[in-house]
């Protein structure tokens, strides 16, 4: 099939190449010309395993290109997939410009029936005001094309968006449309029946996808809610984390006997730091709005907000009884990206703590093994090092941040020589506390 992947974000780029893959013939856009040219040379402006290998394979097979100009992909092809942002208002409601423009452009530049499908995280009833635009912008008179919208919420984490695109544990598809019910099976169908080169060998293989198919405002509601969900069991997770330390129980035995019960299930189960990242933050503020907007106040989603706001702070909290006043003292940061295996810093909880450390006038050093850049909300007053060690030189502080793999196996005996006082706060809770301690480290992680 024909397709234009219009956004190429971690949503755009994944699907697009994923489409690819599968055999069709996909033009990825995006108005930032800087980020095709990048493209274009192979590069990749991401950090996701498999991307920029796959990106090669389909582009020298002529299965994938790349183009700045939005209009020449909408002209070229019969289903269009909208990717773009929908970054949250102050408010927490969601910005639709950058839909409301591709809407536009779609219309103005349609030239014949085409599928528009909606992968961008939208509020309810995005899809009728995405159609409305398309015929507001159509010339009129014989020239208006017909074209049909659907929603297909994306499911992809970051760092396994590769993964999850090809070997996906559901396809949602929310549209009336017996038409676009059916092509999008056919689109999706070596998916469906995992029948594509990529799988073979591929130990995520599953027997068969199941598809649901909606219409298009429970689709929509689908991925928030999903997304909510998974938030609030973090939340929930760490508040019963602070639970335990009140109590004296142990969080990771907690989480694991509940996780035991199929019902509860054992994953999203991880008490730490919070959760951030592009899409938590944004969608259970955009739900709660929407919920507020239609008069159904969500009361659980604004304290699952709350509970995480409040876990990033605690990290402060357990520093200053470890250090009583933070003025000058110097503190070594493990992590920046908002969870392992991405270069993404939005939202990240590493942030939060790093500003507030420089507020209350630490001397802040901050190691990660992929992010090199300071996150645009933080500080510039942190310093950036290349080594977990050198953040932690002369430290009265370790805080761990991030679970990346490599910070596993640190050596905790040069960790022992370098750093002047031995305290230690685990946000993930990822270290052996007895051996640390043995060891001499004042150490704590979170609920236990
Ligand atoms: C999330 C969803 O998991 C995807 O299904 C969804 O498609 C995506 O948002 C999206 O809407 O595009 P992502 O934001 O990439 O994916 O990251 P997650 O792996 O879900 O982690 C989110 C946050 O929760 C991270 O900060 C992570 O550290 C935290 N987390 C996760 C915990 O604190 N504990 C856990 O047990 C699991």
């Amino acid at each position: 099939m024909k397709i234009c992947v219009i956004g190429t974000g971690y949503v755009g780029l994944v699907s697009g190449v994923c489409l690819a893959e599968i055999g069709n013939r996909v033009i990825c856009v995006d108005k930032d010309k800087d980020k095709i040219k990048l493209l274009k040379s192979g590069k990749v402006p991401i950090f996701e395993e498999g991307l920029v290998e796959l990106i090669k394979k389909n582009t020298e097979s002529g299965n994938l290109v790349f183009h700045s100009d939005a209009g020449y992909g909408i002209k070229e092809s019969d289903i269009i997939f909208i990717c773009v942002g929908t970054p949250p208002l102050p408010s927490g409601k969601p910005d639709l410009s950058a839909i409301d423009d591709v809407a536009k452009l779609i219309g103005q530049s349609i030239n014949g029936y085409k599928i528009i499908l909606n992968k961008s995280t939208v509020p309810i009833g995005t899809a009728k005001r995405i159609k409305k635009i398309i015929k507001e912008n159509q010339n009129g008179g014989n020239k208006n094309y017909d074209f049909d919208i659907a929603s297909n919420p994306e499911f992809l984490k970051e760092g396994e968006a590769v993964k999850d695109a090809f070997f996906p544990e559901r396809i949602v598809i929310g549209s009336e449309s017996k038409k676009v019910i059916e092509v999008m099976k056919e689109l999706y169908k070596p998916i469906i029946n995992q029948d594509f080169d990529y799988a073979l060998n591929n130990t995520h293989r599953r027997n068969r996808v199941p598809v649901l198919v909606t219409d298009s405002t429970s689709s929509e509601l689908i991925k928030y809610a999903s997304n909510a969900f998974l938030a609030t069991k973090i939340s929930f997770v760490n508040e019963i984390a602070n639970i335990c330390e009140r109590v004296g129980a142990n969080i990771l035995d907690v989480t694991y006997g509940m996780g035991l019960d199929s019902r509860i299930g054992s994953r999203f189960m991880k008490a730490g730091i919070g959760w951030g990242g592009s899409c938590f933050p944004k969608d259970v503020r955009a739900l709660s709005y929407t919920a507020e907007e239609y008069g159904s106040p969500a009361n659980i989603l604004n304290a699952v907000i709350q509970v995480n706001n409040h876990q990033r702070f605690k990290v402060i909290q357990k520093a200053v009884n470890m250090l009583g006043i933070i003025d000058d003292k110097i503190i070594g940061v493990l992590g920046l990206s908002f969870k392992p295996n991405t270069d993404d810093t939005r939202e990240a909880p590493s942030v939060t703590v790093v500003n507030k450390f420089l507020e209350l006038g630490a001397e802040v050093r901050v190691y990660d093994p992929v992010v090199r850049e300071y996150p645009e909300d933080m500080d510039r007053g942190a310093v950036m090092v290349s080594s977990p060690y050198k953040a932690v030189e002369k430290a009265d502080l370790m805080v761990l941040v991030t679970e990346w793999d490599e910070f596993y196996n640190l050596d905790f005996e040069k960790i022992k020589s370098l750093m002047a006082s031995l305290n230690i706060i685990d946000g993930r809770n990822i270290f052996d506390k007895e051996k640390l301690q043995k060891m001499g480290f004042n150490y704590t992680a979170i609920g236990y």
